[in-house]
């Protein structure tokens, strides 16, 4: 499992060298790559500049300026400093159950079955099922045709990450529906107490082509209506026009 995830606390450092005074923003923050690796980082900031850092993998400051590399010097060399450091590193690491606990609660997919394009005109159907917006990653799509699990002309994309931790994914089933066929895509998640059924119900499908027909009837007739009515206007002003003798 591959998840980062960034505590902020922002706050404000005031760094004192000898003679004069520095003034930035400091960022800390718990930086969790897996279960067991946490990295505590204390940056300061100076326009937008990071200057130097507390980087626990290191356990010591290190400056990115001249100045700051003096002024890391003798923070190293400062026991208070690297004790405090260590401590705050120690607090990233008691919250690290409580990130995993809150990150690794499972979302469930919303899931979609309908009729794909097929790219190769000779697959007279393809059925597609999506589920959008899952974690974690692991889920499990099965097309069921009359309740017998349907593994031939099956092709799946992968979990596809969309960046913002959830994941998505693809099956699609190539079939000639039979009439009275019940197919249906059976989703297997974490989130889930038992599997989920998605039934496909190609009347639902043929029901819009119709409603997509009769609005377009509906529009083409009006259209007609129209024509007619204007026609019928200039019929009739030629009419009033025409003079009577
Ligand atoms: C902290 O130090 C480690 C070891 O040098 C390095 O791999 C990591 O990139 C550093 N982190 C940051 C944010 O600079
Ligand atoms: C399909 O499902 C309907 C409703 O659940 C059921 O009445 C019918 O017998 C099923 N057909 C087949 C072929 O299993
Ligand atoms: C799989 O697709 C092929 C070619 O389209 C077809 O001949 C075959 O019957 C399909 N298999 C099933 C189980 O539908």
């Amino acid at each position: 499992m591959h998840i980062r995830c960034t505590l902020l606390l922002t706050s404000v450092f005031l760094l004192f060298s000898r003679a004069d005074a520095y003034f930035g923003y400091g960022l800390i923050r718990c930086l969790f790559t897996s279960k067991d690796d946490v990295v505590y980082l204390a940056q300061l900031y100076f326009n937008k500049v990071l200057q130097g850092q507390y980087n626990s993998t290191l356990g010591k400051y290190v400056g990115y300026t001249e100045k700051m590399k003096e002024i890391a010097d003798e923070l190293n060399k400062n026991q208070r400093f690297l004790e405090q450091e260590k401590k705050n590193e120690q607090k990233c690491r008691t919250n690290v159950p409580l990130v995993f606990d809150v990150l690794s609660r499972p979302v469930e997919p919303t899931v979609k079955l309908r009729l794909a394009e097929s790219p190769e005109s000779e697959h007279p159907g393809m059925l597609m099922c999506s589920a959008y917006n899952f974690y974690p990653k692991q889920i499990k799509l099965t097309w069921l045709r009359d309740g017998k699990e349907a593994t031939s002309n099956v092709t799946s994309t992968d979990e596809l990450p969309n960046g913002n931790w959830l994941y998505q994914i693809h099956s699609y089933l190539e079939i000639i529906p039979k009439p009275g066929e019940n197919i249906s895509c059976m989703v297997e998640h974490a989130s889930l107490m038992e599997p989920k059924f998605y039934d496909w119900d190609p009347t639902s499908e043929a029901e819009k082509n119709k409603i997509a027909i009769g609005v377009a009837g509906l529009l083409l007739g009006l259209v007609f209506v129209l024509s007619g009515a204007v026609f019928y206007k200039r019929n009739t002003t030629s009419r009033i026009l025409v003079p009577t003798s």
